[in-house]
């Protein structure tokens, strides 16, 4: 390129001040970028000494004399700093001032290029305050343990509430390796370095199990590993962030001992009633009918008016047996054996609604038989609902609907009375407590939803199959 070419190309370049200074650090040449950035036209500054680019303090402290100094001495400068406009305002400016020499290697004067950089050094504070504000933020934090591993797995950094979690202070852990935290049976089965490898090989690792405090309790942790990759691509090392899951784990057991209980409980009130109901069939209901046949043969020998008194007689026993299969059918209706769950609720229904003059009606969607004890707890709960419809609702109709829905069996029992009050029905009301019971019992739920006047919906859904027991560690 000649001269001439390469002299425009110079001059047009808008990115970059790119200028001459001469010997004694005059600007010798100016450039379009030059003018952009610095604001000065090229006859208001050709001639002029550089160092009005250069704030006042750094004038006095002899920088830009010095920088040409190290020019000279290394060839080349390169700077970082506030720079001042024509305006009098700053930027900051990346400069980078190359000595020149000619053929017979005599200094002729400096080259400089700078480059406005504001931009670019604002988003980097930004970034670095956004940085710093996170830290803060991850340093704070006090519900969950979070801190990071270097590739070996020592620890490089602590938060409060790994601190608080762990009972380590920063100063006390940072550089110690992470197996501190785990169990000595852990350690022997190299646990604390299979899971880094598993975080490496998975990119992360989720864990629930034992992990030690600094005084040796124990608490039941849930842990994440993360490996972090730095923008090449190599390991950095580990973040993890470990929650104490003791009380819920506790609350989980509480819940699950007081669900078995119940459930044993439940269990036990259908087997003696099972049981009671049989002693009445067989043993009061059978002696019942003998004694009833007896005195129909009686009748039929004696004369009147002794034969109209026994046949009185024979009414009330007949009477009586029908009271007591009724209790037998309650105890254990007859149907939910025979015929299955939907006959027995509709048979109940039918019996109940029809003897309290309301309009009834029973949906069966049902893709799939409930087991026996699901199919009672159903009966039991359409009971129970039914119970309060008729005692509580003054309604006109009630409606059962049943469905297999999500692998289990839901039943919504609706009314259309005044609606429950909501809340604690308090001391004394078992119903509802007991209906919720039975369905957590079968790992189910129930909810009831009511607004005033307009009616109570009970809905229950219950397994079809019993969850799986969990494992306890
Ligand atoms: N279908 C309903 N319509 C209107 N109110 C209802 C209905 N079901 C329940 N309630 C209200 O909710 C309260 C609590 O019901 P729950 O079955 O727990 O107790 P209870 O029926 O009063 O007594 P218990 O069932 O122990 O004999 C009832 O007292 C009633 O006020
Ligand atoms: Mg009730």
């Amino acid at each position: 390129m000649d001269d001439d070419r390469f002299r425009l190309l110079v001059q047009g370049v808008l990115d970059y001040g790119i200028f001459m200074l001469d010997t004694e650090g005059r600007v010798a040449s100016w450039n379009a970028g030059a003018e952009r950035i610095e604001g000065y036209a090229a006859e208001e500054i050709i001639g002029r000494h550089f160092s009005v680019f250069y704030p006042a303090e750094d004038v006095a402290a002899g920088k830009p004399v010095r920088e040409l100094e190290i020019a000279v001495a290394e060839g080349r400068l390169e700077d970082e700093g506030w720079r001042l406009r024509k305006d009098g305002t700053r930027f900051w400016a990346d400069v980078v001032i190359t000595a020149l020499y000619d053929e017979r290697g005599e200094l002729r004067g400096f080259g400089k290029v700078t480059r406005d950089v504001t931009e670019r050094r604002a988003a980097e504070a930004a970034l670095r305050e956004s940085e710093e504000r996170f830290r803060l933020l991850v340093q704070s934090v006090q519900d969950y343990a979070i801190f990071m591993l270097d590739t070996g797995g020592c620890i490089a950094s602590w938060n409060a509430g790994a601190e608080r979690i762990k009972g380590y202070a920063a100063e006390e852990i940072i550089g110690r390796h992470f197996s501190v935290f785990y169990p000595a049976e852990d350690v022997a089965a190299g646990k604390p370095v299979r899971e880094l490898e598993i975080a490496v090989a998975e990119g992360r690792l989720e864990d629930e199990g034992w992990r030690l405090r600094k005084d040796g309790t124990r608490f039941w942790a849930n842990v994440v590993i993360t490996a972090l990759y730095d923008e090449q691509g190599r390991l950095h090392g580990f973040g993890k962030v470990t929650r104490d899951m003791t009380e819920r784990r506790n609350a989980e057991q509480a819940l699950r001992e007081r669900r078995r209980l119940v459930g044993h409980l439940v269990e036990a009130q259908e087997v003696e009633r099972r049981r009671i109901a049989w002693d009445v069939h067989d043993e009061s209901i059978q002696s019942m009918v003998a004694v009833g046949m007896r005195l129909q043969l009686l009748a039929s020998r004696l004369p009147e008016p002794h034969a109209s008194a026994v046949s009185g007689l024979d009414e009330s026993v007949s009477a009586a047996i029908g009271r007591l299969r009724g209790l037998v059918s309650r105890l254990r209706p007859p149907e939910l054996d025979r015929h299955g769950l939907v006959e027995a609720v509709s048979a109940y229904v039918e019996e109940v609604a029809g003897r309290w003059g309301l309009a009834h009606s029973v949906q069966d969607d049902l893709t799939a038989e409930p087991s026996p004890e699901a199919a009672i707890t159903v009966y039991r709960i359409c009971q129970e609902a039914l119970s309060n419809v008729h005692r509580h609702a003054r309604a006109t109709r009630v409606a059962v609907s049943l469905s297999t829905v999500d692998n289990g069996t839901l039943v919504r029992i609706t009314d259309d009375g005044i609606g429950t009050a909501g809340g604690d029905a308090g001391a004394g009301h078992f119903g509802l407590v007991e209906m919720h019971e039975r369905a957590e019992a079968a790992h189910g739920w129930l909810s009831v939803r009511s607004a005033p006047g307009e009616g109570t919906a009970v809905e229950f859904w219950l397994p079809l199959l019993p969850d799986v027991p969990e494992l306890e560690p």
